[in-house]
């Protein structure tokens, strides 16, 4: 595992468009994993800024995103399919065919979750998987205690994840309660992954991750098995380290 200090946000953003960028211009036809929250707002902005020069071409890229609220339309404001499209895809060349983000809505969750995993194999699994982390060590929607082995699927969102989610919405009472996720093994099978961290609200987290024990109870610990990890996070998030 890498594990790479930066001053701050914007110089965040950069290393891990740089890292999606090498990806795509090494393999132009990449599956890439992404994810949503606040934390790579500024990696997509710079791989717009990219694409708008010119200098990066996404269209034969295949997206697969993390996670998605259960109960949310698809056009709702917070569903996270509208946050990609406004954030990320509406600004890019990714074909519309290529761009996969679970259903929260679909009538048959578990049905939508083993169609997710099956579409994930049959592009030939994710190349480079972005991820950010929650406060209390989530990963996607990987609440603590979630199994090693866990694929994608419906979960409960803990209480802190409502808490620290409500102040994109109206209300607390406005969150969902459940999500579906890609599991904690669906993530370790991709090739590579980068997780991104920023803000003092995540230094006890990273902690957490990187010098405490390796155990289910903090899920982003499961990454230091993995063989090929990139953590980048700014001066406040590795304050405690
Ligand atoms: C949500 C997402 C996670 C994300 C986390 C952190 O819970 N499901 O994938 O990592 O928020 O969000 P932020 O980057 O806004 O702190």
């Amino acid at each position: 595992m890498r594990w790479l200090i930066v001053e701050d946000y914007e110089a965040l953003s950069g290393e891990a468009a740089e890292l999606v960028a090498r990806e795509v211009r090494e393999k132009p036809d990449a599956v890439l994993g992404l994810a949503t929250g606040s934390t790579p707002v500024g990696m997509y902005q710079e791989l717009i800024r990219q694409h708008q020069a010119g200098n990066l071409d996404f269209s034969r890229i295949t997206t697969f995103n993390l996670d998605e609220y259960v109960g949310l339309s698809a056009t709702h404001p917070q569903s996270y399919r509208v946050f990609m499209h406004e954030t990320f895809f509406q600004h890019v060349n990714v074909q519309p065919e290529r761009i996969h983000i679970p259903c929260g809505d679909a009538a048959d969750l578990d049905e939508e979750c083993d169609r997710y995993e099956r579409a994930i194999q049959a592009a030939g699994g994710i190349d480079l998987q972005i991820l950010g982390i929650g406060g209390n060590g989530h990963i996607g929607f990987n609440e603590p205690g979630s199994p090693v082995s866990s694929r994608t699927r419906v979960v409960d969102l803990a209480q802190r994840t409502i808490t620290d989610n409500a102040r994109f919405f109206a209300s607390i009472e406005e969150v969902p309660t459940k999500a579906v996720t890609m599991g904690i093994q669906t993530i370790l099978e991709a090739k590579k992954i980068v997780l991104l961290a920023c803000g003092a609200s995540k230094a006890e987290a990273m902690q957490r991750m990187l010098e405490g024990e390796i155990t289910p109870g903090v899920p982003a610990s499961l990454l230091r098995e993995h063989p090929d990890v990139t953590v980048i996070m700014d001066r406040q998030a590795a304050a405690r380290l």
